[in-house]
């Protein structure tokens, strides 16, 4: 099936980056907030990007205004009826996920695929509560979405081959790696990366050594862009919690188990960059 026209649902930081990555790859996007004020925020942030981007000379003033031409927001889920493909990249809390899958269900074509953006919840899920679950499978981007090359497919029980093989092609049009996981907690990456990040926190709960240090450790140690504190700031400390715990509950395997630190900073309005304040102050 061709796909032309893509709805995201969620502006937040990695919807807003899959809605940027796919106008800018050509796509009609309709993507869609809960409120003017949160959709604008979103849109501005992708109008940044794509202007730095000019600044830098990797797009010229006309690309700026064609991408910004395909970006429609909007606040209506009705909007998404003539979409081939819906990526879903809203909380990462079940409930929510459950109550709009059955939305979308409804209201987009029948032939249209639903994906999700979901770091590590339970795929398999999600198709159940619609009347088309081999249409259905996962498609997790990293953050940066418009920037880091991977993507994850996520296969359900029920996804059918033509439907991976769709999405597989689609990730390729958008410039991305797919790599193909079966749809248990985690995936590849949060399966390996949260034990890594929950293993920093633990470190420095435990006095064994400073912020700083384990952040330089890593990174000229091992060669990674960001050591795991300046990295759990980077993904959000609530969104590391969600996985970590989405994980934990599968498993029950204590190399998932959310450290005090996490819950407590998380419980007390501490997400990381977009909060402001994490590991790290950003005031
Ligand atoms: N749109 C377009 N381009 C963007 C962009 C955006 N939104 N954000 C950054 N860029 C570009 C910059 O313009 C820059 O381009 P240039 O090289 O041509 O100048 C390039 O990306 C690199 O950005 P910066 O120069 O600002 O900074 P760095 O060189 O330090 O790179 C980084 C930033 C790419 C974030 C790098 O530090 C990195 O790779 N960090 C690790 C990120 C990571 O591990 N992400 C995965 C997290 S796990 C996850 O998301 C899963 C979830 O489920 C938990």
């Amino acid at each position: 099936m061709a796909i032309r026209k893509i709805g995201v649902v969620g502006c937040g930081l990695m919807g807003g980056g899959i809605a940027q990555t796919c106008a800018q790859s050509g796509y009609e996007v309709v993507v869609r907030e809960v409120n003017q004020e949160l959709l604008d925020k979103g849109l501005a942030r992708i109008y940044s990007a794509w202007d730095m981007m000019a600044t830098k000379g990797k797009l010229t003033k006309g690309q700026v205004d064609e991408n910004r031409s395909r970006l429609h927001g909007t606040l209506n889920l009705e909007d998404y009826a003539d979409c081939d493909l819906v990526i879903e990249a809203v909380i990462e809390n079940m409930e929510e996920k459950l109550r709009l899958f059955p939305a979308l269900d409804r209201i987009v074509n029948p032939e249209a695929l639903l994906l999700t953006n979901t770091s590590s919840l339970n795929v398999t899920q999600m198709g159940a509560v619609t009347k088309r679950p081999h249409k259905v499978c996962g498609l997790h981007f990293f953050n940066p979405a418009p920037v880091m090359k991977l993507v994850e497919v996520v296969q359900t029980i029920s996804s059918s081959e033509d439907t991976i093989e769709v999405v597989k092609q689609f990730a390729i049009s958008l410039g991305k790696t797919p790599v193909l996981a079966k749809d248990t907690a985690g995936f590849i990456v949060n399966f390996l990366l949260i034990p890594y990040l929950i293993a920093a926190i633990r470190l420095l709960e435990n006095g064994q050594a400073s912020r700083d240090d384990i952040d330089n450790a890593m990174k000229l140690g091992c060669g990674y862009p960001m050591g795991p504190f300046t990295l759990l700031d980077y993904v959000g400390l609530d969104t590391t919690l969600w996985a970590a715990e989405a994980i934990y509950e599968e498993y029950k395997d204590p190399l998932y188990a959310p450290p005090p630190l996490l819950r407590r900073m998380v419980q007390s309005g501490i997400y990381g960059k977009k909060s402001g304040r994490g590991f790290y102050d950003y005031q």
